[in-house]
Order: structure tokens, then sequence, then C-alpha cells
């Protein structure tokens, strides 16, 4: 069986994540969505709370599945007997970042990772930019499932 991990902090996830996912899920017969901690990132929901808002918007691919893991993506990849890492590319901003992170992928232990552009109607879209949007009242309504967007106006209201 080919299988795929998507990795990502999906904090929280996006329509642009989602178009990723969908798509390589096409591409793969298993996609496995992995939760990971980016140390350059603080987070906002906590592992469980992006799970259940991943799990809640890929149920409808039969074979994607969500998973997390503490620690390097290499070790997950090991543990589960994958060989490769699908990643979405907006923009040139994100090719030096990840042009790194696919090599040390490669270089580590073997693991190629293969890039999709991103749809053109989510180049602008990232988890950042919808937190900071939302904090501010922002309607993100467009760029997030309806769920994620409930979540983020339940901690705006907490504020
Ligand atoms: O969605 P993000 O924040 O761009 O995803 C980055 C992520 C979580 C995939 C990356 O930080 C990662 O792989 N973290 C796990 C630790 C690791 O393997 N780091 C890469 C070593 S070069």
């Amino acid at each position: 069986m080919k299988s795929a991990v998507c990795p990502g902090s999906f904090d929280p996830i996006t329509f642009g994540h989602l178009d990723i996912i969908e798509r390589a899920s096409k591409h793969f017969d298993q996609v496995i969505v992995a939760v990971l901690e980016n140390r350059t990132k603080s987070s906002l929901f906590t592992v469980a709370e992006r799970i259940e808002m991943i799990s809640e918007n890929t149920k409808k691919f039969s074979n994607v599945i969500v998973d997390s893991w503490y620690g390097l993506l290499v070790d997950y990849c090991a543990k589960n007997n994958i060989k490769s890492i699908v990643k979405g590319l907006r923009a040139v901003t994100d090719f030096d970042y990840e042009l790194q992170m696919a090599q040390v992928n490669l270089q580590a232990a073997g693991v190629e990772t293969m890039f999709m552009a991103t749809a053109p109607a989510h180049s602008f879209l990232s988890s950042s930019l919808v937190k900071e949007l939302a904090h501010y009242g922002g309607d993100v309504s467009t760029m997030v499932p309806a769920n994620v967007n409930a979540a983020l106006r339940k901690v705006q209201a907490g504020k």
C-alpha cells in the first residue's frame, strides 16, 4: 500500500490544507494527516482540538486518517513505514524553508517530499493569517471550515 503523510501544525486547518489533503488522497492509497509540533510557532489550539477539527472535515475521504506525533517527522515515517511526505507550496516565500526540511528529511531517512502547488484561490492563506484576522474579529468564514470558524469565534468571545 502506498501511503503518504501530510504533516503540519494545522493550528487550525484551513481550506488550503484541505485542498492539498484531498488532492493527495487521489494519488496515494492512504494519506495520513499528521499533527506535529512546530517549535518556531506557539499554538492556539491543543493537539486534540486540532485533530477533532481535521477529522470532522476529512471523514468524507475514505483513505484519509488523522494522527499526531511528538518528535521528528522522519521518526514518524520510519515507525509507520511511510516513504513520502506531501506538502503544499503557496509561493516562493515558502520555498527556502520547505526545501531545507525536504533535504534534511531525505538525507536523514531517505523520505521523499513531494510538493503540490497550492490552488491559486488559497495562495495567500495561512493559519497564522487566519488567527490574526479572527483575533481582531475579522471574517474568516471563506478561509476555514465551519467548525474551525466556530472554534475561532469561541476563542475570540472568551477573550
Ligand atoms: O504547518 P507547519 O507549521 O509549516 O508544519 C511544520 C512541521 C510541523 C511539519 C515541521 O515543523 C516538522 O516536521 N516538525 C516536526 C519536527 C521535525 O521533524 N522537524 C524537521 C527537522 S528539519
